[in-house]
């Protein structure tokens, strides 16, 4: 069945946290990870359903919905989990900082590898632990953990390494051989990987699979958090529902402790949008993956041939490409580009690595994408020209 990524529906005055922002503005929003594109029908089928019963109760994870989960995990990625393993939250930033709150104790470092996604440098702030953000390095035309600066970086009270995998905003879908220097890295300095993996359905890459982390085997299994949510994937994060995957005993209780009063019930529609999401939304994710990957290479050739200010490495995975304007020498790359009619992300919220870049969202219709691009190459030249 064909599904429909070129035409969506008018996202302004809905409460959009996007489209909002500029309000009464000629400005593209193509900056937060969500998409312009309908859920999969399957979805909003499940949703309507949901709502037609009328009640909406205190809801409890059902056995259901844990399935959905592990059936998913083995097909997609052939890992095997426990249903007794998942833990349930409102969305994956609350499970961050209660996984830094379980983990570390005040003050105690965190390992981050920067840039990266803002709520990484600041959960573990928020709940007083010692953020130790250690930078990615470009190699060739690549990024990579730099492992001389994390031996370097990395204390005696350093207690969790926060993961994101793939990596948001730098689009890298790590290897197995990488993942496996993260895990004996953790090992070394006896360290909980926490795994981001909210992006792990977003390979965009021909030939390149996704790695669960913990997957990679029993030691590194028992160490590690694997965190989750269909709500990239299948975009809903509105529905803030997430789940963390915890094999080890002492770790999960750790976690379930310090998530207690904080992470109360998840509501009944994401349990019902996860569950439609995994179950039927494989057809559409695979179209999905299609579309984000055309427009990805459209904006390749645009960067290259229009915009050749800007420098974009080849990512794998994620709708978000992440830009080095640098050479554009311009102070507020946000105002910037807001004044061409783009609105974008800003980089030095990724880390003080991310300063001179910009991230771009291109999960939206190709022709806003064009727009976008076009607007940009109109700011880019005007500048030139002066
Ligand atoms: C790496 C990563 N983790 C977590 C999230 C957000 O998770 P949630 O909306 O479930 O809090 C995002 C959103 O962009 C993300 O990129």
């Amino acid at each position: 069945m064909p599904f429909d990524f070129d035409t969506v529906p008018d996202r302004r005055h809905t409460g959009s946290l996007k489209w909002d922002k500029y309000q009464g503005r000629d400005i593209l929003p193509l900056w937060v990870a969500d998409m312009d594109f309908l859920s999969p029908p399957a979805v909003i089928d499940a949703l309507r359903a949901r709502a037609e019963h009328g009640i909406y109760g205190y809801t409890a994870p059902t056995d259901e919905a844990a399935q959905a989960v592990v059936d998913y995990l083995r097909q997609q990625y052939g890992y095997a989990i426990k249903p007794e393993w998942i833990v349930w939250s409102h969305g994956l930033v609350p499970a961050l900082s209660i996984a830094c709150r379980a983990y570390a104790k005040e003050g105690e470092g965190v390992l981050v590898c920067t840039p990266v996604y803002p709520p990484m440098l600041s959960c573990p702030v928020n709940m007083s632990r010692r953020l130790i953000p250690v930078p990615l390095k470009i190699t060739g035309e690549k990024w990579e953990f730099d492992w001389p600066a994390l031996e370097k970086s990395v204390t005696s009270d350093t207690r969790v390494f926060i993961l994101c995998s793939p990596h948001n905003p730098v689009g890298r879908a790590w290897t197995r051989a990488e993942l496996a220097q993260v895990a004996q890295f953790c090992a070394k300095h006896n360290l909980v990987l926490v795994s981001d993996e909210i992006h792990c359905d977003l390979v965009i890459d021909d030939g390149v699979k996704h790695t669960v982390t913990a997957s990679l085997g029993p030691e590194v299994e028992a160490r590690t958090v694997t965190q989750m949510a269909a709500s990239k994937t299948y975009n809903l994060p509105g529905l803030a529902c997430a789940f963390s995957v915890i094999a080890d005993k002492k770790l999960r209780a750790a976690f379930v402790q310090a998530a207690a009063g904080l992470v109360t019930e998840v509501n009944a529609f994401g349990y019902a949008g996860t569950i439609a999401a995994f179950q039927k939304g494989e057809p559409w994710r695979r179209e999905l993956i299609a579309y984000l990957r055309g427009n990805r290479d459209l904006l390749y050739d645009f960067v290259k041939t229009r915009l050749p200010q800007l420098k974009l490495v080849p990512m794998q995975a994620t709708y978000l490409a992440w830009l080095d304007a640098r050479a554009l020498g311009v102070d507020n790359l946000q105002k910037f580009f807001e004044d061409a009619g783009v609105g974008l992300s800003p980089g030095h919220i990724f880390g003080d690595a991310g300063r001179g870049f910009v991230r771009l969202n291109f999960g939206c219709p190709r022709a806003t994408l064009v727009e976008a691009l076009k607007r940009m190459e109109k700011a880019v030249s005007a500048r030139k020209a002066k």
